[in-house]
């Protein structure tokens, strides 16, 4: 039998996060709510989107902004990204040729005090990281079609949609996410290309 002081026992109590059933539900509420908001059809259609585009090729330097649990990058990897090794591009490279983002633009236009400011920096910095043909999927829940139009207006254009199912509220039929892929404006390019 041990002694009392010995250093083999553990010092906390038991409790039932050391119970399968506890991590068990906890996942399954997680499963549950992912299925119900809708995420896996987003997050899929817009995996589908890249790896049926001809511009973007297995091992182009990808990045996901606020990656969340990183279930995006989960999602393509196979299709673009390989699964021998970490893209080393996307490591090293200060550039992508995709940027991804599913609900981080969102949750910066909600940030306390000046998110006007907070989205131009955003914005700033996704320019910074694209190539000048880079491509640049944005999928919201806040903001109209739209609405991201006209903020992006100055540097984007508007390459794509995919599309949702749509939804009636109130007499008015909209969609359950905007998911835009968006393109550097050919000035701003060719600005970046002569400097
Ligand atoms: C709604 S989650 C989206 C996560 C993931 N992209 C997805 O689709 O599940 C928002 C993401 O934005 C990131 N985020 C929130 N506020 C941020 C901020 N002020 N600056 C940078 N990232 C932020 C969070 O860490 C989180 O990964």
């Amino acid at each position: 039998m041990a002694a009392a002081d010995d250093k083999s026992l553990p010092d906390f109590d038991s409790s039932e996060l050391g119970t399968k059933e506890f991590w068990d539900t906890t996942y399954g509420k997680e499963v549950e709510n992912f299925n119900d908001i809708g995420d896996v059809e987003t997050m899929e259609k817009v995996a589908d989107w890249l790896e049926n585009c001809a511009d973007v090729h297995t091992d182009d330097p990808i990045i996901d902004l606020g990656s969340g649990n990183g279930m995006m990058c989960i999602e393509l990897t196979g299709d673009l990204i390989s699964e021998e090794r970490p893209n080393p591009c996307t490591c090293l490279t200060r550039k992508y040729k995709v940027v991804l983002d599913k609900g981080t633009y969102d949750a910066i236009s909600l940030m306390p005090g000046d998110s006007v400011s907070a989205r131009m920096h955003y914005l700033a910095t996704v320019k910074e990281l694209m190539t000048s043909d880079g491509i640049f999927s944005i999928t919201s829940c806040n903001w109209t079609k739209d609405q991201l139009l006209e903020f992006f207006k100055e540097h984007f254009t508007l390459h794509d949609e995919i599309k949702f199912k749509t939804i009636q509220f109130g007499g008015v039929t909209g969609s359950t996410y905007t998911s835009l892929i968006l393109k550097q404006t050919y000035s701003d390019t060719y600005v970046l290309q002569q400097t």
